[in-house]
């Protein structure tokens, strides 16, 4: 088994050493191999994915990464910004499944914004398109307006678009998810405005009758927010596009209490997938030992589990920080009165205790 490490930029390498002392401590036979990505692979080779890193990944078996990003690469040409990196090897490798799930762990259930009782219990599964939609459709650019409002003005484009086979596998993906779980799809659309969802909407229902024992509902994205404000345990899989997943993803995020506390899997056809919390690098707080590194320790399970067919590793590094939260520790970003403070690497420490 093989594991390419890019711990990026930020907070990236920080959480990423925590991970990869827990998959050490497994006992199990892996080869890992580190490289540059993002705004470091920038400084040093000038380019954000260089071709060795995305050789090393598109070889290995599955993907850790931590994250990608600095403010003062915001001035960069767009090809050369850290972002492209995470762009380039789920375009790269093919990774169209995106899974992010939004699990609001019993102890933190005072960290969330909302109420005590809206989310705690919530378990909800967000599994985003990852490699279509507005994000990568062309034709796209800038250009003289030839017609319009303002016909001459400067004015920048982006194509959204979907063909009927991608929306076909990631509905099949979904209707899958469901079936381990309580077997509730909710498809997220604008059906009501936009061609591309309208299509969308037709294809999950299509798909949707070869899953007889799977609930499927459709929700436009506008209401598919407010709901998951108002009611999210209401939710179990919902399935959505690249971009309306990009944004309800952070939003069911902060349902949980803090986004440093949710993996992420991003898969292909053949379960090759990338594993990376589903926060940023954080520069505010890099280099000060204060990231969360649950996010991507619990990252390193998914990937266990789904990459790499080792459920029962998984499960361990699983129960295991579920154990350090029961003891209370907690980084700052979920600390409340009463828990005990720790740093980043006393997290890790804590987790590698509890698995012993
Ligand atoms: C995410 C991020 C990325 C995205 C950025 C960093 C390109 O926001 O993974 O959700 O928009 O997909
Ligand atoms: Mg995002």
């Amino acid at each position: 088994m093989k594991i390419a490490v890019l711990p990026g930029d930020g907070i990236g390498t920080e959480i990423v050493e925590q991970a990869v002392r827990v998959l050490k401590a497994l006992d199990l036979k892996f080869e890992l191999e580190s490289a540059l990505v993002g705004g470091a692979a920038y400084d040093a080779h000038g380019h954000p994915l260089p071709e060795a890193t995305l050789k090393l990944a598109k070889d290995a078996d599955a993907v850790l990464f931590g994250a990608v990003g600095d403010w003062k690469y915001d001035t960069l040409d767009r090809p050369l910004r850290p972002e492209q990196a995470i762009l380039g090897l789920r375009k790269n490798l093919g990774l169209f499944a995106n899974f992010r799930p939004a699990i609001c762990y019993e102890q933190l259930v005072g960290a969330s914004s909302l109420k005590p009782e809206l989310v705690a219990g919530l378990d909800i599964l967000i599994i985003r398109e990852l490699t279509g939609d507005i994000y990568f459709g062309q034709p796209r650019g800038r250009r003289v307006s030839p017609d319009g409002h303002f016909p001459g003005a400067e004015e920048a484009f982006d194509t959204m678009r979907y063909t009927r086979p991608e929306i076909e596998r990631i509905a099949r993906v979904a209707f899958e998810a469901a079936r381990k779980r309580d077997k509730r799809v909710t498809s997220v659309d604008k059906a009501n405005v936009l061609e591309t969802f309208q299509l969308w909407k037709d294809v999950v229902t299509e798909i949707g009758k070869e899953y007889p024992d799977v609930a499927l509902d459709h929700m436009y994205v506008d209401n598919a927010a407010m709901q998951l404000v108002k009611a999210p345990k209401k939710f179990d899989v919902v399935v959505t596009g690249n971009m309306f997943g990009d944004i309800l993803s952070d939003a069911a995020a902060m349902l949980t209490g803090s986004i440093g506390m949710l993996p992420s899997a991003s898969l292909n056809s053949s379960n090759q997938g990338l594993y990376e919390p589903s926060h940023g690098s954080a520069p505010d707080i890099a280099g000060k030992g204060v990231a969360n590194p649950l996010a991507t320790i619990l990252s390193a399970a998914m990937m266990l589990r789904f990459s790499l067919n080792q459920a029962e590793a998984a499960d361990r590094i699983e129960a295991a920080v579920q154990k350090v939260l029961a003891q209370g520790l907690r980084t700052p970003d979920i600390y409340s009165e009463g828990t005990t403070k720790v740093g980043t690497r006393e997290m890790g420490d804590a987790v590698l205790n509890a698995l012993a």
